[in-house]
């Protein structure tokens, strides 16, 4: 395996754009953080609208080119319309977060079906809509990227999932 370049890892992230659910606060806020760091340009999407303001505050504060957007993921439209904001900001998106997650607060057994939809939207639905909703745009940019490129380098979603 050839040895590590120094400075390879940010020169490949540097004018990349990321799009990050559950952006505001937690795990999310730190991926956005390190990924502004690195110079990749950040779209956060939190449904939490005074926590997203706060996060974008502080990020602009360390001269990271971020963007912000609220919306609820478990609703489809409201997470294509977030896309959208996305895309029209950015152009494209080049690495897919789909972080946001939440869960139950009533222990096991005692959810009722909205209890179910809502958790189930949140972690699982948002997370298939997300890859649906922003394949197709990354999909035409993979026909024009160079084929030495990776072929998937957008993908991503939180630790725990698939
Ligand atoms: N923290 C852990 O130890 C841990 C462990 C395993 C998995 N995870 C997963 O990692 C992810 C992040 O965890 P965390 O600890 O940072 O959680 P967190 O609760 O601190 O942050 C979650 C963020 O998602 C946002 N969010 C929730 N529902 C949303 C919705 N419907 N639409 C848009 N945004 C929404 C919240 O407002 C919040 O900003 C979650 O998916 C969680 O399930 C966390």
């Amino acid at each position: 395996m050839p040895a590590a370049i120094p400075g390879e890892a940010m020169k490949e992230l540097a004018d990349k754009i990321a799009f990050i659910t559950g952006a505001a606060s937690g795990i999310g806020l730190g991926i956005a953080t390190a990924l502004g760091q690195a110079g990749v340009k950040v779209m956060l999407c939190d449904i939490e609208e005074v926590a997203l303001a706060t996060a974008l505050e502080g990020l602009k504060r360390t001269n990271a080119d971020v963007g912000g957007v609220t919306a609820d993921v478990s609703l489809k439209d409201e997470l294509r319309h977030a896309a959208d904001e996305t895309l029209a900001r950015y152009g494209k998106v080049h690495i897919l977060v789909n972080n946001a997650g939440v869960t139950g607060r009533v222990p096991y057994g005692t959810w009722n079906d909205p209890a179910w939809n809502w958790r189930l939207g949140v972690n699982l639905m948002a997370v298939i809509w997300g890859i649906e909703i922003f394949g197709p745009p990354n999909r035409a940019s993979r026909r024009r990227r160079p084929e030495s490129s990776p072929p998937h380098p957008w993908l991503a979603s939180s630790p725990c999932r698939a």
